[in-house]
């Protein structure tokens, strides 16, 4: 029966979780409350933000004192590292990182008074990773592969496994510098993205490309037959220009996109049929940012031969915290219980939320129904600032902080992207009642409740339903389960009965370049500097003047 604290605070995504008697009781990433996108920029030497107000709210939250806690876990095991060029990485400041990793406890004790330095527990990054897979997933208990692809941690990228119950095997780990993380992130980098942070942007970019670079990436990028890679150092400005930031892209650069993308693919298709040649298992959870490619994802899928995939929704770092903390749990005899979903962050009551508006004395109601009321708002082809629950651990937004409109209408893509100061060649995603997805998409999983694979959009609903219609047909759906989120799930009821459609878009809830809103004041600002018609936070309802 412990309470375990994980912490991650090396690479980017600081973030902190709280686990008590093997049951997720919060988690919540740093940059929500500092409200600096993934912590500091991901640049070499400033990464290593302790999530000092997430790991104090989620242990307020457990209605814990520092003292309370058996362990605290830190997803990073500095006896397991190496010097930088020993490992082939050209990162003059990694000896940095390792001090700083190898004094965690030290500036923990600093950050949280009280805490017991010694109860600080290095674990190894990739098996936070994989702990926050396979121990998180509704597979726990039972046996579980698992597949962690990232940047990189202590000496690798890689780490392929099997759980059994909350005891892993490793079968194969990859050493750097073969990294497809890294890869990914050197192509964001060369086409004017911000690296370790954009790579979704890539993604997008790839569909409107075609993969004809594909043969000189076969020759740099592959599976080496026992469950590892290589990444072999790739000519970017031979294939396509290098691009400064926001400037035009050109067929070039979609279609480099397309072709590590593709590679991408194939190779984690590759590695993954090698798991589950050696297992012969059946279920696969996997994590480390490069499950955050919904593309590969879906490829996974439907390639590797596994009957089920789940992907944590913290796939990035942010989710060794929690991994970290479920896998000490385990490891001191707790029964694990599958986290009960990603809204793991912040809530608030009425009456708080009542006295933020107060405060900024705002003309506000109180809709005899929020569901009616937002339904019928969009329906008329208003833009919602949804603001509903406990906020979501990861980059998804899942209908507790998002932005939402009417999907019948094209131009709605480019209007949410306007509003989120975004590219607009990036899609915007539907939610769906999980009953009525089946007729409306196909290829991913089904039910897909964290947004984490792409599905094609069936041929008679693409016109019906553009704005979320991705330019390659797909969608990134994420489907919505009555009694897990009724008034999500009312909403949509009454949206449909408007309109005929069961699908609302979704999108985080943010403006350009921040983290996604969290709190209450954090919404009222979001409100009050973007064309939003309304904010629905909790049963109140704020409306801008004119709008319907
Ligand atoms: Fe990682």
């Amino acid at each position: 029966m412990a309470k375990v604290l994980g912490v991650n605070a090396l690479f980017h995504d600081p973030a902190a979780a709280v686990v008590v008697d093997g049951v997720t009781v919060a988690a919540a990433e740093e940059e929500r409350f500092s409200r600096r996108k993934h912590g500091h920029r991901p640049v070499p030497f400033a990464a290593w933000e302790l999530p000092e107000l997430a790991a104090r709210w989620c242990l307020a939250a457990s209605g814990l004192d520092v003292a309370d806690l058996d362990a605290v876990t830190y997803s990073f095991d500095p006896a397991l590292a190496a010097p930088a060029e020993e490992l082939g990485l050209d990162d003059p400041w990694d000896h940095l990182r390792q001090t700083y990793a190898r004094e965690a406890g030290g500036f923990l004790g600093t950050a949280l008074p009280g805490l017991d330095p010694a109860a600080v527990r290095h674990v190894p990054h990739h098996v936070a990773h994989g702990a926050s897979g396979a121990l998180a997933s509704p597979f726990v208990g039972g046996d579980v592969d698992v597949l962690v692809l990232d940047g990189r941690g202590e000496c690798g990228s890689h780490l392929a496994g099997t759980y059994r119950g909350s005891d892993l095997t490793v079968h194969a780990a990859q050493r750097l510098p073969h990294s497809l993380g890294l890869l990914y992130e050197d192509l964001t980098d060369h086409l004017g993205f911000l690296r370790s942070s954009d790579e979704y942007k890539v993604m997008a970019m790839a569909s409107y490309g075609t993969p004809r670079f594909l043969p000189e990436l076969r020759d740099r990028v592959h599976h080496d037959g026992a469950g590892g890679f290589r990444t072999l150092p790739v000519h970017w400005q031979a294939l396509a220009k290098r691009l400064e930031p926001g400037e035009e892209w050109s067929e070039d650069h979609a279609d480099l996109a397309a072709s590590v993308q593709a590679r991408l693919e194939e190779v984690l298709v590759d590695l993954a049929r090698w798991l589950r040649g050696r297992t012969g298992g059946t279920r696969l959870a996997m994590a480390g940012g490069v499950a955050l490619n919904c593309v590969a994802n879906t490829r996974i899928l439907e390639l590797s031969g596994y009957d089920e995939v789940w992907v944590q929704p913290a796939a990035g770092d942010a989710g060794t915290a929690l991994g970290g903390a479920l896998h000490v749990a385990g490891e001191l005899g707790d029964e694990l219980r599958p986290m009960p979903g990603a809204d793991l962050g912040r809530g608030w009551s009425d009456d708080e939320l009542e006295r933020y508006l107060r405060t900024a004395q705002v003309p506000y109601e109180r809709p005899a129904d929020m569901a009616e009321e937002v339904a019928e708002c969009l329906a008329a082809d208003g833009v919602v600032a949804w603001f509903q629950g406990r906020s979501e651990f990861g980059p998804r937004a899942l209908g507790h902080r998002s932005l939402l409109a009417h999907p019948g209408r094209r131009e709605n893509l480019e209007r949410l992207n306007d509003v989120k100061g975004r590219e607009q060649f990036r899609p915007v995603a539907p939610m769906v009642l999980a009953d009525r997805a089946p007729a409306l998409f196909s290829r991913g999983p089904l039910p897909s409740p964290y947004m984490l694979f792409v599905h094609d959009v069936a041929a008679e609903w693409r016109d019906r339903i553009p704005a979320v219609v991705h330019v390659d047909g797909t969608a990134r759906v994420q489907t919505v389960d009555t009694a897990e989120e009724p008034l999500v799930a009312r909403m949509l009821e009454a949206f449909e009965r408007r309109t005929g459609l069961p699908v609302v878009v979704n999108t985080s809830l943010n403006t350009a370049g921040r983290p996604m809103v969290d709190d209450p004041r954090d919404a009222l600002e979001c409100f009050g500097s973007a064309p939003v018609s309304m904010l629905a936070i909790g049963p109140f309802a704020v409306r801008r003047r004119g709008r319907p």
